[in-house]
């Protein structure tokens, strides 16, 4: 399985088992992090075995269990910073799928747990993705419609159609799918984010899925 094909399996997943990431797994996750960070220039860290930052949340949704691992998604500070966190840490998340563990992204704070992870003075932790064994797989979510959050028609090329059902797989905070992606003519797209809580998390995100759905060799982005 490669990562276009977890784009249909992965669901969030808040309640794991009580098994902790080792072995090769844990190997070729850590090293799947390494060249992500690498590639993004943000600073992202696994944290295992480590249960205090969901038992302390300040605010809570969802009812995580044995929430003992997460990615902190940490980089530097600035306005780009959550839609980074959210295109590279999806990459993050599909790959996970792929060697059999599962996520849950988690925007609301967790609570602060001191000395598990390195932050430097220009940095912020941006938000953190739970990982590990589900005791079950998730559940698709409920979908806007493509045309809810495109431009889609029926002259839309193949490509176009397939990256806006590609975005409507992936996660949302709150599963709110605010986004909007517009076929401008030709080989051009654009997305914009509507208001909601962790918007410009959900856009990097999306912008991932839409890729890896239409296929970056059909495309360019229009930025506007
Ligand atoms: C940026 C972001 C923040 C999220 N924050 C939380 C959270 O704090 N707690 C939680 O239980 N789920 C959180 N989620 C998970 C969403 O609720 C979930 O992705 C959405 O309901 C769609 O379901 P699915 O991921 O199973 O497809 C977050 C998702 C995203 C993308």
């Amino acid at each position: 399985m490669d990562i276009r094909e977890a784009i249909s399996l992965r669901h969030s997943v808040r309640k794991y088992r009580d098994q902790p990431i080792e072995g090769k797994t844990l190997e070729l996750l850590e090293a799947y992090i390494a060249d992500v960070s690498r590639e993004s220039g943000l600073h992202l860290q696994l944290v295992r075995n480590e249960p205090r930052a969901f038992k302390s949340g300040i605010i809570k949704y969802g009812g995580f269990s044995n929430a003992n691992n997460y990615i902190a998604m940490i980089g530097p500070k600035g306005d780009a910073l959550r839609e980074t966190c959210g295109y590279y840490g999806e990459k993050i998340v599909l790959y996970a799928q792929t060697i059999g563990l599962n996520t849950c992204w988690v925007g609301f704070r967790v609570g602060y747990v001191p000395d598990v992870y390195e932050l430097a003075r220009d940095e912020e932790l941006a938000l953190v993705i739970a990982i590990g064994y589900g005791e079950n797989s998730g559940r698709q979510h409920r979908s806007k419609r493509p045309e809810k959050v495109s431009n889609l028609s029926e002259t839309s090329p193949e490509w176009f159609r397939k990256g806006v059902e590609a975005a409507l797989l992936a996660p949302t905070a709150i599963n709110q799918q605010h986004f909007y992606f517009t076929h401008e003519g030709g080989n051009e797209v654009s997305v914009k984010k509507t208001y909601g809580p962790f918007s410009d998390v959900d856009l990097g995100i999306v912008r991932l899925h839409f890729e890896l759905g239409a296929g970056k060799e059909n495309f360019v982005w229009k930025e506007k």
